[in-house]
């Protein structure tokens, strides 16, 4: 099908006559209580941009960041007194239903997933190098719940922990958004892997792949002598000192995590601590901030298609009860990931 190709300017009114749609809309900073469903304009696509009509939207705790606006370093970015998008939510699937001017691999009609500006919502624009083509045997639930958590997962692992095969691999934080995908990356990729969660998640756990699995409420990680090739820390807060003590010699830390830290860094100290230490030490200590990006999205799309990942959604919600879904987040008690359908 040719690509619709349309100005900014026109987008809106070219493809949709109707100006509005249903979005879940934020005026301020705070907990889920400032979420509610509104109608908002739809959004206009910039060049490079694409039109996406929303089928699911997948939360993360980056949403949830952005919902709260904590660590209060993140408003420089994202808006000083309130989101500057009113729109949340990053992960969506969905079908194109516009092309802005120089988009070259989408055109109206495509099955898309990846990262918009504002899921929550009937319509999101996102940009054309943060959308892959949606593989037909994943529901759009399934894709919508792989971009932010599965992406930050696979660049944890490899780019950045560089998980060789048959290595012993820790994932502390194994039964959250990032966790379920690290285990069933880690396994794939021919890791021994360990997980870390409670113990009312450890069933979870195991059917996504570990071989082993610890109840960090009853047995410290760090504290049995085994150790480990390659820790990724996603949830938790362990002290360095902890996580340095399960790393093999010459091991690996990633960090991409923890919620412990206070509204001014998010605890960013103890990954900062970490890297600086890492020049004096044996071990490899890092941290990072996952940027999205289409080929890494086409990564994680082969992996679902081959059947090595398969997205642990413990429930689907209505656009409305968004709220709702935010509150289970932000409880911790979520298994896996939680989705949005429009
Ligand atoms: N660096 C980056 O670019 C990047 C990208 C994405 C996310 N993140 C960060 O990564 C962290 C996790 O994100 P997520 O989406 O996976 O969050 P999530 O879905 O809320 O999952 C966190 C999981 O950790 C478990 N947990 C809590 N305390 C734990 C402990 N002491 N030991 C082991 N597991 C524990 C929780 O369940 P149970 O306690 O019930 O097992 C929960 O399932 C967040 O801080 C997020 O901001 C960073």
């Amino acid at each position: 099908m040719p690509a619709a190709t349309i100005t900014p300017a026109d987008a809106t009114a070219t493809s949709h006559p109707a100006p509005s749609m249903r979005a879940i809309v934020q005026h301020a900073y705070g907990s889920a209580d400032t979420l509610g469903l509104g109608e908002v304009a739809r959004p206009v696509v910039g060049a490079g941009e694409v039109l996406v009509e929303v089928r699911a939207a997948g939360l993360d705790r980056g949403t949830w960041h952005l919902m709260t606006g904590t660590p209060y370093a993140a408003r420089l970015a994202f808006g000083l007194r309130a989101p500057k998008n009113p729109v949340p939510g990053f992960d969506v699937a969905g079908v194109v239903v516009a092309v802005a001017a120089g988009v070259t691999r989408f055109a109206p009609g495509d099955e898309v997933f990846g990262v918009g500006r504002g899921s929550f919502a009937q319509f999101t624009a996102a940009r054309e190098d943060m959308l892959v083509h949606k593989p037909a045997g994943l529901s759009f639930a399934q894709a919508a719940a792989m971009p932010v958590s599965g992406l930050t997962a696979l660049r944890g692992l490899t780019d950045v922990g560089r998980l060789q095969a048959g290595q012993r691999v820790l994932v502390i934080g194994a039964s959250g958004g990032v966790g379920t995908y690290a285990v069933q990356i880690a396994k794939a990729l021919g890791a021994h892997v360990t997980g870390v969660c409670s113990a009312a998640k450890a069933d979870l756990v195991r059917s996504l792949g570990a071989d082993d699995v610890i109840d960090y409420a009853r047995e410290d990680f760090s504290a049995g002598g085994a150790t480990y090739d390659l820790i990724l820390d996603v949830a938790g807060n362990a002290s360095v000192t902890r996580l340095r003590r399960a790393l093999t010699p010459t091991g690996t830390l990633v960090m991409t995590g923890g919620e412990d830290g206070g509204p001014l860094t998010g605890g960013m100290d103890r990954q900062l601590r970490a890297l600086a230490l890492s020049r004096f030490v044996g071990q490899r200590l890092t941290a990072f901030v996952n940027k999205e990006h289409f080929t890494g999205l086409e990564r994680l799309a082969a992996l679902a298609e081959a059947g090595k990942i398969v997205p642990a959604i413990e429930r689907t919600y209505a656009l409305a009860d968004a709220p709702e879904a935010m509150r289970h987040l932000a409880s911790g008690k979520a298994r896996g990931k939680l989705v949005i359908v429009p």
